[in-house]
């Protein structure tokens, strides 16, 4: 099985995040990619999507995922055979709007029919816990379960 991460950030925490995920995921094939250099016709039923984002703005996407984002609305895909898995990054600084972005992301996704994997799960910038501490659990738990749902499948 096949690992794309792909992240959505303004100031590099879900970049470097998803680097770490991604070498905690290394033995399996991974891949991490910019939304902004992904485009939703781009999504493969192969693989297993891990979608890292962030907060901004009133409590819209990164800048990264921008575009990705308005894509995703505007072009309706179909998107029923693909699964994804969302960790959210944010700051409940902004209890408003605190990790919309995550939310966001998700909300596209299962518009769009992709199935969801576990939960999404969140990180707080003004908490205790580092980024990773709770991300690298959270994905080996998520990946597990894709596992099993294709050995199921099988
Ligand atoms: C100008 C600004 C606006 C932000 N707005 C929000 C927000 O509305 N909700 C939220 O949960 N976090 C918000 N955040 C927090 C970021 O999402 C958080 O710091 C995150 O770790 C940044 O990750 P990045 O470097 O990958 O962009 C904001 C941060 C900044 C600097």
């Amino acid at each position: 099985m096949k690992i794309a991460i792909l992240y959505g950030t303004e100031t590099g925490n879900a970049e470097m995040l998803a680097e770490d995920i991604a070498a905690h995921l290394a033995d399996h094939e991974v891949e991490v990619t910019n939304l902004s250099d992904f485009a939703p016709d781009a999504f493969d039923a192969d693989n297993f999507y891990i979608l890292v984002t962030s907060t901004y703005g009133d409590g819209d996407l990164p800048a990264s995922a921008i575009p990705f984002g308005e894509r995703m609305a505007d072009a309706q895909p179909d998107l029923s055979s693909i699964t994804f898995a969302v960790f959210g990054m944010g700051d409940s600084e902004y209890p408003e709007t605190y990790n919309f972005g995550g939310k966001r992301l998700e909300e596209l996704m299962t518009s769009a029919g992709a199935q969801q994997v576990g939960e999404r799960i969140t990180h707080d910038a003004s908490g205790s816990d580092m980024p990773e501490d709770l991300a690298l659990p959270w994905a080996e738990d998520v990946v597990r379960q894709m596992e099993a749902r294709r050995e199921e499948a099988a």
